[in-house]
């Protein structure tokens, strides 16, 4: 190898305080893990010595604890963009420590070429394989690394051994061209391949290699429950229906399902519905439900921009590579998750609300409108193009002392306008070509749980007349009364 080979340390003691770093991987997929761990040391060590050290972080989405862990736990963190979902990070963003931006996933690559953020001066990749003229074969997870490998002053490789030489080959590299001379992407079909399986880097960029071997740090999967069936259920129902209907073309259309518990289960109970064909999938976060429906015959193809399978699963993809591999397509997320083809594709776009409001606007990222979940993710980008967007939610959270549907969300993601059918365990809320008054009424009898409805229903009566009825004296007062008593259901209008 034509590379000098560095220890994690070395590496991280390249890095300076203020320098910004941009990591391969999507999820905990992909992403390099002993710099960073090496580099929060480094973190410490300056901070007991009472020297500034904060770094800013590009990602593709959220990381394993290696990145966001081990940095936010040292207070390492100057800013971060665009997901997270690490309970350590979170807890620092939503303390200001860091500074945090949410952002649709598929505009972080263009945003960086265009000059809109900090230029990184460091790619920190992940791979499974090098060669000396500078070709780079990420491991299970792209996200931006195309586009900081290329932007970045200086590269450091993580060489993880862990992932198979042969995975080479299920990646497809391809940059977008900037306006004005953008074209359209080619990808017609959930299986086309349009760019390169390797990143190509100038090879003078690389200071060194850091030889690994361990596995991705994606947690397992809670195992479904009654409520997560039943909104699995209902999805696969409705998605039937739609089929025997003629909305969806009996072939069926591609599906893209957001990330969590809820999302596994949903795409389970598709697969045991026999009304639905078996389909593609064009998403960004390729699940363990995703290889177990493709066993059994129920997936085609998956296209995205990760394999997040839990470790037994990815091992399991790993052994009977031959097998997989024609069957699955890592992409850069501005490709995974770029409007411009879901609109062309027609995406089923499944995704899962944090909070809904009687009117259809979701809240997908700040709880109780102010601290910070994870953030929008890819979202954005799939809802408000798809072919037909869904999103589905638990009806209440916290033991049922908190409606997940609400007189107005505290904090607006996806406004009315991106959302044409809400799903809960209660059922289901198709609110194509209705008004407000009319898409509350579906909202209330349909998915809200029977201890919340008659409060809505008496926050509709309080409303003003008008085009959509609220009253600014009691939009919020679910989420106020949750503040002052700890539960919603003792939510008293006239207060
Ligand atoms: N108000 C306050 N807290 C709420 C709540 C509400 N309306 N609804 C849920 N919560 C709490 C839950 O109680 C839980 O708390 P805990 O961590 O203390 O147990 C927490 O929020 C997470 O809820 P859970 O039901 O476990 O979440 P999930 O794993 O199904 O994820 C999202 C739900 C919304 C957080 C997740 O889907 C997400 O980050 N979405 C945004 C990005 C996205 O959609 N990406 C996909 C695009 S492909």
């Amino acid at each position: 190898m034509a590379y000098k080979k560095l220890t994690a340390e070395e590496a991280a003691s390249l890095i300076k305080n203020e320098d910004v770093i941009g990591f391969s991987g999507f999820t905990a997929a992909g992403c390099p893990k002993v710099v960073t761990m090496a580099l929060a040391e480094k973190a410490e060590e300056e901070h007991a010595k009472r020297n500034p050290f904060k770094v800013g972080i590009y990602t593709g989405a959220s990381t394993g604890d290696s990145i966001d862990g081990c940095l936010a736990r040292v207070h390492a963190v100057k800013f971060r963009t665009p997901y997270q979902s690490s309970k350590d990070m979170r807890t620092e963003l939503n303390n200001r420590d860091a500074h945090y931006f949410d952002l649709h996933l598929s505009e972080l690559a263009q945003y960086l070429r265009y000059g809109f953020l900090p230029k990184p001066n460091w790619a920190i990749l992940e791979v499974c394989d090098i060669t000396d003229d500078g070709k780079i074969y990420l491991t299970s997870g792209v996200g931006i690394a195309p586009t900081v490998a290329s932007l970045a002053d200086r590269i450091i490789i993580e060489l993880n051994r862990y992932h198979p030489k042969e995975l080479a080959g299920i990646h497809d590299i391809y940059e977008l061209a900037d306006p004005p001379l953008r074209r359209e992407i080619p990808v017609y079909a959930p299986g086309d391949r349009i760019g390169v399986p390797y990143i190509q880097v100038d090879p003078k960029k690389i200071v060194g290699v850091v030889e690994t071997n361990l596995p991705n740090e994606v947690g397992a999967f809670t195992p479904s429950d009654e409520v997560t069936n039943q909104i699995g259920q209902n999805v696969a129902g409705f998605l039937s229906a739609e089929i025997k209907a003629g909305r969806i073309p009996a072939a069926f259309l591609p599906v893209q399902s957001g990330v969590g518990n809820v999302a596994n289960a949903v795409l389970g109970a598709m697969g045991a519905n026999k009304d639905i064909p078996p389909f593609e999938v064009y998403t960004e976060v390729i699940q363990d439900s995703v290889i177990q429906l493709m066993k059994e015959g129920n997936v085609k193809f998956a296209s995205g921009c990760s394999l997040t399978l839990s470790t037994p699963a990815l091992e399991e993809v790993y052994r009977n590579l031959p097998e997989f591999k024609p069957r699955l397509l890592l992409r850069p997320q501005e490709v995974s998750n770029n409007p411009e083809i879901a609109r062309r594709l027609g995406l089923i776009s499944i995704n899962t609300a944090l909070e809904a409001d009687i009117f259809g606007n979701i809240n997908s990222t700040h709880v109780l409108g102010t601290k910070m979940m994870n953030g929008i993710g890819g979202s954005g980008d799939f809802c408000r193009n798809a072919y037909l967007s869904i999103f589905t939610t638990p009806s209440t959270a916290k033991d049922g002392k908190i409606s997940a549907i609400v007189p107005m969300v505290s904090h607006v993601d996806h406004s009315e306008h991106s959302v044409k059918i809400l799903i809960t365990e209660h059922g289901i809320a198709d609110l194509r070509g209705k008004s407000p008054i009319q898409r509350a009424e579906e909202i209330i009898n349909n998915c809200v749980d029977p201890i919340y409805k008659g409060l809505l229903r008496e926050y509709l009566n309080l409303g003003q007349k008008g085009h959509t009825p609220q009253s600014m004296s009691a939009a919020l007062s679910f989420h106020d009364t949750f503040n002052k008593t700890g539960d919603m259901r003792l939510v008293n209008w006239k207060v």
